[in-house]
């Protein structure tokens, strides 16, 4: 899909890079030549998926263990990664994210996924922006949202509110920051199997045929195709594409959008029939 070279000399930091979606695009960043440093909160699994995209890649790639929500860890997380040399591009990727009624959860639940979700990107982002800013150089920041942003989602309050915060941090500091050479985008994925999520989120594996019939496309989306179009943003060939948010998720939210969509499926041949007007439709020429 793309040149081999595309991200060759991009430094690039994941958040949540060991694991799911991370480490997926990190796998498709070090296949187009970039640099990468993952982090997250466990040493061990960070470690076992440098050693493993190394091997399997060839390319550059460092962990390190940082928990986002500790602002001085990500302080002292970026300053070691700029003694190296600067980041070219930071991903905002790490999550928390759980199924649960709204009133039983307790403050350090919300807590929880806020501090990941939303302060989490705030700390490394800003720890990014400011360098970034100091030197007069340019960067990117592609952060990884959701779809439930506008219409909010029951049972996932936190992570609505906190991906929400984020997708206006993005929107924001894209125009604040753009015309200082700093482009911030987000992708907001549907629903794409990794076990981080699907084990959360997904109480019974009977629910992911019901989650599949409620896509246009009937199927989930790959981390293949979301690495791919991760790869694309952070480009320099979607160099003009700033504080844009892509959906990529079948067309799920626009499904269970649509006023007339579910109404539509309910109907019978004969009640499409009666609903026809008399006269029949014109032929294709
Ligand atoms: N339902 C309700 N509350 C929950 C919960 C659940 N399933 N899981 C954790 N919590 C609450 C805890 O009770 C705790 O609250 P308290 O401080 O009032 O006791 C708080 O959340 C923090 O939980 P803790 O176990 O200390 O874990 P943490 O802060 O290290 O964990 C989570 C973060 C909760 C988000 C955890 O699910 C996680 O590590 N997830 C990482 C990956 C992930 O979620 N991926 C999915 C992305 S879509």
């Amino acid at each position: 899909m793309f040149q081999k070279d595309l991200l060759e000399r991009k430094r690039i930091l994941i958040t949540g890079g060991g694991t799911g979606l991370g480490k997926a695009a990190a796998q498709r960043f070090l296949e187009l030549g970039a640099e990468l440093y993952i982090c997250g909160r466990r040493q061990e699994v960070l470690a076992a998926t440098a050693q493993e995209l190394r091997q399997t890649t060839g390319g550059k790639i460092y962990a390190r263990p940082c928990d986002v929500r500790d602002p001085a860890a990500v302080e002292a997380m970026i300053a070691a990664i700029w003694a190296e040399g600067p980041l070219d591009v930071l991903m905002n990727n790490a999550a928390g994210n759980f199924l649960a009624r709204t009133e039983e959860l307790s403050l350090g639940a919300f807590q929880s996924v806020i501090g990941i979700v939303l302060m989490g990107t705030l700390h490394t982002t800003m720890a990014c922006g400011r360098r970034w800013l100091a030197a007069g150089r340019g960067g990117v920041v592609l952060n990884v949202s959701t779809t439930y942003t506008t219409t909010g989602s029951a049972y996932v309050v936190p992570s609505a509110v906190a991906k929400a915060g984020m997708q206006a941090l993005t929107r924001s500091l894209a125009v604040e920051w753009g015309n200082r050479g700093i482009r911030m985008n987000a992708i907001a994925p549907g629903p794409i199997p990794t076990e981080g999520a699907f084990s959360r989120l997904l109480a019974r594996p009977e629910l992911e045929v019901d989650a599949k019939k409620r896509n246009p496309l009937g199927r989930f989306g790959t981390m293949e195709e979301f690495a791919n179009l991760a790869a694309f943003l952070i480009s320099d060939g979607a160099g003009y594409i700033n504080g844009e948010v892509v959906t990529m998720d079948g067309g799920e939210w626009l499904q269970g959008a649509g006023e007339f969509t579910a109404l539509g499926r309910e109907l019978t041949e004969k009640e499409w029939e009666m609903m026809r007007p008399k006269k029949p439709a014109p032929k294709p020429a």
